[in-house]
């Protein structure tokens, strides 16, 4: 218990010392040329980027300091020290600090799409090893209603890390393909991160007591340090928190879900992600043009967000590109022009999905309603993982 306490006083601390960080550090980075353009305001202001690097130093120091807090006792009595537990923090701290380096790589020499899969699947390297020492488990507990042909359970052997090593990959870059209006990408993060933090604190009575405790130590510092970016990044931005900051937080939700076993309710929490994604699909596999910023266009007239386009030469139109055409027009999920020569439509996000259904609106407004989306998902989460799930597994 007052292991959680120390905790909660590191956090405030590495609360207030982020957010004094944050103003003080900015003309550095600009000087550095590390800086964006707002696209989504008048003003043509240089707003420093990678900022994220500042809340990821503060996170990871923090999680170092309360180390000792967590295995002193240990260090007393050496016979019984804890190595496997100890090793799997290190693993995963290791994991977010490779993260945090290669991410301010790439928002300082902008990599190209191929090394973006390439770095988080590297990155988790360290935490799929500590997994195959301390647990090794690969295998799958089939639900209910499939058990009759699959057994209770099934070992997948290797293919498992396969599917941790892909949802690091996934969760960093769903991130980071889910952002362009201020405050998104770090607002999105707090809401998992409250929604892991609610469900490790659900799940302390039970028999995974420790698991849970494990996140909390992660998520907590983590929290804190997110929210005095937040702070700065929340409309209108003074800062950008830059691919660094969606390295280090996909990464963080992917260590908890993979040390603590629970990736399946990650995954859950990641709904508005995994829409985003699919949506998304046809662009990042260029069968329909994905320019180089699909984030909302700005009406300087107006001072309201309008979804952005793309263009379909109909020549240069394959079958496939028709054929999901056509179904998205079915769906009603995509808003289309067309005239003899092309077809224009949104770009396909779902930050253009919300501004097709639902006009125009100011960018404080879609981030808001984003942010609320993400917790409506955390909700639908919950009653999946407790009512839904007890018809489907047995506890
Ligand atoms: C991803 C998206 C891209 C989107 C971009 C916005 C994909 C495949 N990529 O690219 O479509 O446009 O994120 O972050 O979906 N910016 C703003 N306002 C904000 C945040 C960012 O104008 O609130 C602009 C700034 O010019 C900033 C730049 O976006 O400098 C950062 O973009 P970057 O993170 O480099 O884009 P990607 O992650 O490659
Ligand atoms: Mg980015």
């Amino acid at each position: 218990m007052w292991e959680i306490i120390i905790l909660l006083i590191l956090s405030a601390v590495a609360f207030f010392i982020t957010d004094e960080l944050i103003p003080n550090l900015t003309d550095l980075f600009v000087k550095a040329g590390l800086f964006g353009i707002d696209l989504c305001k008048t003003s043509k202001k240089k707003i420093p980027e990678a900022i994220g690097v500042i809340s990821g130093c503060v996170f990871l120091i923090t999680s170092f300091l309360f180390i000792p807090v967590v295995f002193g006792n240990g260090l007393m009595d050496t016979q019984h020290f804890p190595h496997n537990e100890f090793a799997e923090v290190l693993a995963g701290l290791l994991s977010i600090c490779c993260m945090l380096l290669l991410g301010f790589a790439d928002d300082v020499l902008d990599l190209r799409w191929r090394y973006k899969l390439l770095l988080p699947t590297v990155a988790s390297l360290p935490l799929l090893v500590v997994y195959y020492v301390n647990f090794n488990s690969t295998t799958f507990v089939v639900p209910i209603p499939l058990r009759q042909w699959l057994g209770v359970s099934i070992n997948i052997g290797v293919l498992y890390y396969v599917y941790m090593g892909m949802l690091a990959v996934f969760c960093t870059n769903a991130i980071n393909i889910l952002a362009g209006v201020n405050g998104l990408e770090v607002g999105q993060s707090v809401v998992i991160a409250l929604s892991i933090i609610l469900f490790d604190i659900i799940e302390l009575k039970g028999d995974q007591f420790k698991a849970h405790t494990f996140s909390l130590h992660i998520m907590i510092p983590y929290l804190a340090t997110t929210l005095a970016l937040l702070k700065h990044n929340w409309y209108p931005s003074k800062v950008f928190v830059g691919d660094t900051f969606c390295y280090v937080s996909g990464m963080t939700f992917a260590v908890v879900a993979i040390l603590s076993h629970f990736s399946k309710t990650v995954l859950l929490f990641f709904l508005p992600q995994i829409i985003n994604f699919l949506y998304s699909v046809p662009q990042l596999f260029h069968i329909i043009p994905c320019p180089r910023h699909r984030l909302p266009k700005y009406s300087e007239e107006t001072d309201l967000l309008h979804a952005s386009r793309t263009i379909i030469v109909k020549k240069e139109m394959t079958a496939l590109t028709k054929l999901i055409l056509r179904v998205l027009t079915m769906l009603h999920l995509i808003d289309k022009i067309e005239d003899e020569e092309s077809i224009t439509i949104n770009n396909m996000t779902l930050i253009n999905l919300f501004l097709i259904k639902l006009g125009p609106i100011p960018e404080v407004q879609l981030t808001k309603k984003l942010m609320m989306f993400q917790g409506f998902c955390t909700g639908v989460a919950f009653i999946i993982r407790y009512p839904l799930a007890s018809y489907f597994y047995d506890s």
